[in-house]
Protein backbone atom coordinates (compact mmCIF):
# COMPACT_ATOMS: atom_id res chain seq x y z
CA UNK A 1 0.00 0.00 0.00
CA UNK A 2 1.45 3.71 -1.00
CA UNK A 3 -0.23 6.01 0.83
CA UNK A 4 0.54 10.32 -1.01
CA UNK A 5 1.09 13.10 1.01
CA UNK A 6 1.34 16.28 -1.00
CA UNK A 7 1.61 19.59 -0.32
CA UNK A 8 3.41 23.20 0.07
CA UNK A 9 5.90 23.93 2.59
CA UNK A 10 4.73 24.16 6.17
CA UNK A 11 1.60 22.82 5.27
CA UNK A 12 3.09 19.79 8.35
CA UNK A 13 3.27 17.21 5.74
CA UNK A 14 6.53 15.87 7.10
CA UNK A 15 4.78 15.67 10.81
CA UNK A 16 1.72 14.38 9.56
CA UNK A 17 3.28 11.93 6.89
CA UNK A 18 5.80 10.29 9.57
CA UNK A 19 2.93 9.97 12.31
CA UNK A 20 0.91 8.59 10.11
CA UNK A 21 3.67 6.08 9.04
CA UNK A 22 4.54 5.67 12.71
CA UNK A 23 0.77 4.89 13.60
CA UNK A 24 0.37 2.48 11.19
CA UNK A 25 3.59 0.46 10.78
CA UNK A 26 4.73 1.38 7.23
CA UNK A 27 7.63 2.64 6.06
CA UNK A 28 8.13 6.69 5.52
CA UNK A 29 9.76 8.28 2.83
CA UNK A 30 10.55 12.32 2.61
CA UNK A 31 11.00 12.90 -1.11
CA UNK A 32 11.89 16.66 -0.31
CA UNK A 33 15.13 15.43 1.18
CA UNK A 34 16.45 14.29 -2.22
CA UNK A 35 16.23 17.38 -3.34
CA UNK A 36 18.01 19.00 -0.56
CA UNK A 37 20.06 16.30 -0.73
CA UNK A 38 21.30 17.50 -4.65
CA UNK A 39 21.33 20.61 -3.56
CA UNK A 40 23.44 20.35 -0.31
CA UNK A 41 25.96 18.48 -3.16
CA UNK A 42 26.16 20.81 -5.60
CA UNK A 43 26.23 23.89 -3.27
CA UNK A 44 29.20 21.86 -1.52
CA UNK A 45 30.89 21.22 -4.64
CA UNK A 46 30.64 24.75 -5.76
CA UNK A 47 28.63 24.45 -8.12
CA UNK A 48 26.94 27.43 -10.68
CA UNK A 49 23.18 26.15 -9.81
CA UNK A 50 22.21 28.00 -12.93
CA UNK A 51 24.16 25.71 -14.89
CA UNK A 52 21.11 22.39 -15.36
CA UNK A 53 23.58 20.08 -16.76
CA UNK A 54 26.23 20.12 -14.24
CA UNK A 55 23.87 20.06 -11.35
CA UNK A 56 21.96 17.07 -13.53
CA UNK A 57 25.06 15.09 -13.47
CA UNK A 58 25.62 15.38 -9.72
CA UNK A 59 22.14 14.10 -9.69
CA UNK A 60 22.79 11.22 -11.21
CA UNK A 61 26.76 10.78 -9.66
CA UNK A 62 25.57 11.20 -6.01
CA UNK A 63 25.51 8.24 -3.78
CA UNK A 64 22.35 8.63 -2.21
CA UNK A 65 21.08 6.54 0.79
CA UNK A 66 17.45 7.76 2.30
CA UNK A 67 16.10 6.09 5.74
CA UNK A 68 12.68 4.91 5.50
CA UNK A 69 12.06 4.47 9.34
CA UNK A 70 9.97 7.08 10.70
CA UNK A 71 11.43 6.66 13.51
CA UNK A 72 14.54 7.11 12.45
CA UNK A 73 15.67 9.56 9.87
CA UNK A 74 18.83 9.97 7.83
CA UNK A 75 20.42 10.94 4.70
CA UNK A 76 23.87 9.85 3.69
CA UNK A 77 25.21 11.76 0.77
CA UNK A 78 28.68 10.21 -1.00
CA UNK A 79 29.45 8.73 2.48
CA UNK A 80 28.50 12.30 4.97
CA UNK A 81 25.54 12.09 6.96
CA UNK A 82 23.90 15.40 5.67
CA UNK A 83 20.52 14.92 7.73
CA UNK A 84 21.27 18.21 10.02
CA UNK A 85 22.80 20.26 6.92
CA UNK A 86 20.33 19.91 4.29
CA UNK A 87 17.95 21.57 6.60
CA UNK A 88 20.18 24.17 6.65
CA UNK A 89 18.50 28.05 5.64
CA UNK A 90 21.06 28.37 2.91
CA UNK A 91 19.74 25.08 1.76
CA UNK A 92 16.40 25.50 1.90
CA UNK A 93 16.63 29.36 -0.05
CA UNK A 94 17.84 27.85 -3.29
CA UNK A 95 16.28 23.98 -3.15
CA UNK A 96 13.51 25.22 -5.58
CA UNK A 97 15.95 26.05 -7.95
CA UNK A 98 17.53 23.02 -8.12
CA UNK A 99 13.99 21.05 -8.00
CA UNK A 100 12.88 22.92 -11.18
CA UNK A 101 15.74 21.11 -12.82
CA UNK A 102 13.67 18.65 -15.48
CA UNK A 103 16.87 16.65 -15.64
CA UNK A 104 17.23 16.27 -11.74
CA UNK A 105 13.54 15.55 -11.19
CA UNK A 106 13.82 12.98 -13.56
CA UNK A 107 16.36 11.54 -11.53
CA UNK A 108 15.41 11.72 -8.15
CA UNK A 109 11.72 10.40 -9.57
CA UNK A 110 13.57 7.27 -10.63
CA UNK A 111 15.44 7.13 -7.33
CA UNK A 112 12.79 7.98 -4.93
CA UNK A 113 10.31 4.99 -7.16
CA UNK A 114 13.07 2.41 -6.27
CA UNK A 115 13.24 3.44 -2.48
CA UNK A 116 9.68 2.89 -2.87
CA UNK A 117 9.73 -0.62 -3.88
CA UNK A 118 12.79 -1.55 -2.02
CA UNK A 119 10.82 -0.29 1.18
CA UNK A 120 7.89 -2.02 0.16
CA UNK A 121 9.32 -5.48 -0.37
CA UNK A 122 11.30 -5.42 3.20
CA UNK A 123 10.73 -7.36 5.57
CA UNK A 124 9.66 -4.08 8.01
CA UNK A 125 7.59 -2.56 5.46
CA UNK A 126 4.36 -3.84 7.49
CA UNK A 127 2.83 -3.89 4.08
CA UNK A 128 3.35 -0.15 2.64
CA UNK A 129 4.78 3.23 3.34
CA UNK A 130 3.85 6.35 3.34
CA UNK A 131 5.56 8.51 0.77
CA UNK A 132 5.81 12.88 1.29
CA UNK A 133 6.42 15.61 -1.17
CA UNK A 134 4.70 17.90 -4.14
CA UNK A 135 4.17 15.25 -7.04
CA UNK A 136 3.83 12.21 -5.26
CA UNK A 137 0.02 11.46 -6.29
CA UNK A 138 0.31 13.48 -9.50
CA UNK A 139 3.89 11.73 -11.20
CA UNK A 140 5.38 9.22 -8.57
CA UNK A 141 3.31 7.14 -7.44
CA UNK A 142 0.18 7.65 -9.37
CA UNK A 143 -1.17 4.21 -8.27
CA UNK A 144 -1.25 5.28 -4.90
CA UNK A 145 -4.17 3.45 -3.07
CA UNK A 146 -4.96 6.90 -1.02
CA UNK A 147 -3.85 9.81 -2.12
CA UNK A 148 -3.70 12.90 0.30
CA UNK A 149 -3.61 16.72 -0.03
CA UNK A 150 -2.34 18.74 2.88
CA UNK A 151 -3.30 22.14 2.79
CA UNK A 152 -2.70 24.90 5.65
CA UNK A 153 -3.46 28.85 5.40
CA UNK A 154 -0.53 31.20 5.14
CA UNK A 155 -0.81 32.06 8.59
CA UNK A 156 -0.70 28.39 10.00
CA UNK A 157 2.17 27.41 7.92
CA UNK A 158 4.37 30.42 8.99
CA UNK A 159 3.40 29.44 12.37
CA UNK A 160 4.43 25.49 12.18
CA UNK A 161 8.20 27.30 11.32
CA UNK A 162 7.55 28.88 14.45
CA UNK A 163 11.30 27.07 15.79
CA UNK A 164 13.14 28.76 13.03
CA UNK A 165 12.09 32.17 14.15
CA UNK A 166 12.95 31.25 17.85
CA UNK A 167 16.13 30.50 17.30
CA UNK A 168 16.65 33.83 15.52
CA UNK A 169 17.97 32.84 12.43
CA UNK A 170 14.98 34.47 10.52
CA UNK A 171 12.49 37.63 11.14
CA UNK A 172 9.00 36.96 10.93
CA UNK A 173 9.12 38.81 7.51
CA UNK A 174 11.73 36.77 6.24
CA UNK A 175 9.71 33.84 7.00
CA UNK A 176 7.16 35.09 5.34
CA UNK A 177 8.97 36.04 1.93
CA UNK A 178 10.47 32.88 2.04
CA UNK A 179 7.32 30.95 2.01
CA UNK A 180 5.55 33.00 -0.25
CA UNK A 181 8.47 32.98 -2.68
CA UNK A 182 9.11 29.28 -2.22
CA UNK A 183 5.52 28.93 -3.20
CA UNK A 184 6.01 30.72 -6.53
CA UNK A 185 9.00 29.22 -6.87
CA UNK A 186 7.53 26.09 -6.56
CA UNK A 187 4.58 26.38 -8.92
CA UNK A 188 6.89 27.30 -11.59
CA UNK A 189 6.69 23.46 -12.47
CA UNK A 190 3.31 23.51 -12.90
CA UNK A 191 2.01 19.86 -12.00
CA UNK A 192 3.72 20.59 -8.25
CA UNK A 193 1.09 22.30 -6.77
CA UNK A 194 -2.25 20.79 -8.54
CA UNK A 195 -4.65 18.20 -6.50
CA UNK A 196 -4.78 14.67 -8.29
CA UNK A 197 -7.63 13.22 -9.32
CA UNK A 198 -9.17 11.07 -6.71
CA UNK A 199 -6.98 12.87 -3.65
CA UNK A 200 -8.92 13.90 -0.70
CA UNK A 201 -7.61 17.17 0.29
CA UNK A 202 -7.42 17.90 4.37
CA UNK A 203 -7.01 21.42 5.39
CA UNK A 204 -5.08 21.10 8.39
CA UNK A 205 -5.45 24.94 9.43
CA UNK A 206 -7.52 24.18 12.68
CA UNK A 207 -6.46 20.77 13.03
CA UNK A 208 -4.25 19.47 15.84
CA UNK A 209 -1.58 17.10 13.98
CA UNK A 210 -2.86 14.56 16.04
CA UNK A 211 -6.22 15.47 14.57
CA UNK A 212 -4.77 15.23 11.12
CA UNK A 213 -3.03 11.80 11.45
CA UNK A 214 -6.06 10.61 12.95
CA UNK A 215 -8.53 12.00 9.56
CA UNK A 216 -5.20 10.01 7.17
CA UNK A 217 -5.32 6.93 9.23
CA UNK A 218 -9.10 6.41 9.33
CA UNK A 219 -9.13 6.70 5.39
CA UNK A 220 -6.32 4.55 5.15
CA UNK A 221 -8.02 1.86 7.00
CA UNK A 222 -11.46 2.34 5.02
O1 LIG B 1 8.50 21.02 3.66
P1 LIG B 1 9.36 22.02 2.98
O2 LIG B 1 8.69 22.71 1.87
O3 LIG B 1 10.09 22.93 3.87
O4 LIG B 1 10.49 21.29 2.18
P2 LIG B 1 10.71 19.84 1.62
O5 LIG B 1 9.50 18.99 1.62
O6 LIG B 1 11.92 19.37 2.32
O7 LIG B 1 11.05 20.11 0.08
C1 LIG B 1 12.07 21.00 -0.27
C2 LIG B 1 11.86 21.46 -1.71
O8 LIG B 1 12.03 20.36 -2.58
C3 LIG B 1 10.49 22.04 -2.02
O9 LIG B 1 10.43 23.42 -1.77
C4 LIG B 1 10.34 21.74 -3.50
O10 LIG B 1 11.01 22.75 -4.24
C5 LIG B 1 11.15 20.47 -3.68
N1 LIG B 1 10.33 19.25 -3.76
C6 LIG B 1 9.80 18.90 -4.97
O11 LIG B 1 9.95 19.64 -5.94
N2 LIG B 1 9.13 17.73 -5.13
C7 LIG B 1 8.95 16.91 -4.09
N3 LIG B 1 8.31 15.75 -4.28
C8 LIG B 1 9.47 17.25 -2.83
C9 LIG B 1 10.15 18.44 -2.68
Amino acid sequence: MIIAVDGPSGSGKSSTARGVATRLGLRYLDTGATYRAVTWSAVDRGLDLDDTAAVAQRARELELEVSTDPGHQFVIADGTDVTAAIREPRISAVVSKIATNLDVRKELIRRQREIIDDAQNSPQSGGGIVVEGRDIATVVATDAELKVHLTADQDARMSRRGAELESGSVTAEQLRDQIVRRDADDATVSQFLVASDGAVTVDSTHLSLEEVIDVISRLAKE
